[in-house]
């Protein structure tokens, strides 16, 4: 069995090594040459643990290769994945399906007679079944399958949560896809993952359901750690105890600065956005989605407060993807926060293990540090925003003996009572005691 996979951002490239590694000939094709180049000369594009070996590894055996020449590849293949962005458009936030269009027509016009069409991206109720049509328009009396396979992998364990997942989805809308599934997602199911084959329209639901109720979740902890605050609670007590009611669940309980990334800020946008559209009003979602923007916004308002109270110019941000173990930086909490601290006239030194060179294309006027320690030097204030683990262990009664100033804002709750024990350090957490 061939498989095509387009589109080689996060998913597509992971999806498509991993597939290679599952024994399947994968071509993953990108209309981008420059990260077509990058892969055929053995180099990951992306920040992402455990990818590199399964990548060298794969495409040494010959099963993976890199192209972009999507004519060909489709033209040769038995099962095409359609992995390209599906952003938030401007304005409504509906999710922008250009890219899943374009990739379509593409495939209509090349595909051999009996391919089986997946889309992998994250698309709204209703899109599979118009891309089915758009195919069978283009290329009238030629016999295919259309599925729907969203993928719930996370970035930072993307490899980890492709080959071992807590479930598979399967929209089809014929019997020959339901079985091309099983046959590429084998392994797994040889693993006893279980696979659920369903409808279109009820695997698109399930994929942006599940985004949404995930950063629901976050949301929901995030207010109660406002509430411990004003209390004189503990979130990460709060948390433990009622994540260890099964029907709660102990994940997704940490409090932070809001939510970022590439999926749930957009994926909430457009499944509230869908709502509106099918009359069917998303009031939790909308509000989570408005809740998280407003955060952001309150969590450097704490920081210019506290700067302004002690006479601080500069804050120390430690941390800029939007979480640990991944370079992206799509709608990180740091792209909000930073911005406003500079605007309230504070000069910000930064550091980040991957995303830097991302960083430093959408954020200016930020003085670029090779390490935490760097970073923190003459700062009033240190602001730690994604919990990498090198930020973990830091020695803080260094990080305090190099700061002009002595304000820590955890806003990941990394470090407790005893690790501030002697540092001198003035230290601020979310959800928790001073
Ligand atoms: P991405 O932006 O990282 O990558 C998309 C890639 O598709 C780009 O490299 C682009 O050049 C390429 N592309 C676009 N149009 C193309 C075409 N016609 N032919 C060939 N290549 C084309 O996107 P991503 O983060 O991998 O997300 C892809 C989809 O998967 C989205 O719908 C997203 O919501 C969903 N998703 C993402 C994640 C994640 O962790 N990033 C997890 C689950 C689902
Ligand atoms: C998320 C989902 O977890 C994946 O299942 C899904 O496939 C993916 O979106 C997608 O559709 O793209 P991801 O965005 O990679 O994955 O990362 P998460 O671990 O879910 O974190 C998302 C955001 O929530 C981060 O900013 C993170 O810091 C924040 N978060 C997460 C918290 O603030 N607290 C938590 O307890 C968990």
């Amino acid at each position: 069995m061939k498989i095509a996979m387009i589109g080689t951002g996060y998913v597509g490239l992971v999806s498509g090594v991993c597939f290679a590694e599952f024994g399947f000939q994968v071509t993953c094709v990108d209309k981008n040459p420059a990260i077509i180049e990058r892969l055929q000369a053995g180099e990951v594009t992306i920040f992402e643990p455990g990818l590199d070996d399964l990548l060298d590894r794969n495409a040494k055996d010959g099963r993976l290769v890199f192209t972009t020449d999507l004519a060909t590849t489709v033209a040769d293949a038995d099962v095409i994945f359609i992995a390209v962005g599906t952003p938030s458009r401007r304005g409504d936030g509906e999710a922008d399906l250009q890219y899943i269009h374009a990739a379509a027509d593409e495939i209509a016009a090349a595909m051999k007679p009996d391919a089986v069409i997946v889309i992998k991206s994250t698309v709204v109720v209703g899109t599979n079944a118009d891309v089915r049509a758009r195919i069978a328009k283009a290329r009238p009396g030629v016999a295919f399958s259309m599925v729907s396979n969203p993928e719930f992998l996370r970035e930072g364990s993307a490899v980890e949560d492709f080959l071992r997942p807590d479930r598979v989805v399967v929209g089809v809308h014929d019997e020959a896809g339901a079985i091309a599934m099983r046959r590429v997602y084998r392994p797994l199911y040889l693993r006893e993952t279980p696979m659920i084959v369903t409808t279109l329209e009820n695997a698109e639901i399930i994929k942006y359901a599940a985004n949404a109720f995930l950063a629901m979740k976050v949301t929901f902890i995030n207010e109660v750690a406002d509430l411990c605050e004003k209390a004189g609670g503990n979130v990460q007590d709060v948390a433990r105890a009622i994540g260890m009611d099964n029907r709660i669940g102990s994940k997704f309980l940490h409090a932070g600065p809001g939510f970022g990334g590439s999926c749930f800020p957009k994926d909430t946008r457009a499944y509230a956005a869908t709502g509106r559209k099918l009359d069917a009003p998303q009031t939790l979602i909308e509000q989570v989605v408005s809740i998280n923007e407003q955060r952001k916004r309150s969590m450097a308002e704490r920081v210019i407060e506290a700067a302004q109270k002690h006479g601080v110019k500069s804050v120390a941000v430690l941390g800029i993807a939007f979480k640990p173990n991944t370079d992206d930086i799509r709608e990180s909490p740091a792209l909000d926060i930073i911005p406003l601290l500079q605007k309230a006239g504070l000069t910000v030194r930064a550091h980040d293990p991957e995303a830097r060179t991302a960083a430093e294309q959408v954020l200016s006027g930020v003085n670029w540090c090779k390490s935490a320690y760097e970073a923190v030097e003459g700062a009033g204030i240190t602001l730690l925003l994604t919990e990498w683990n090198v930020y973990r262990a830091l020695d803080l009664k260094r990080v305090a003996s190099l700061m002009d100033g002595n304000i820590l804002f955890d806003l990941r709750n990394v470090y407790s009572g005893q690790d501030l024990d002697g540092t001198g350090l003035e230290y601020h957490s979310v959800g928790r005691p001073l």
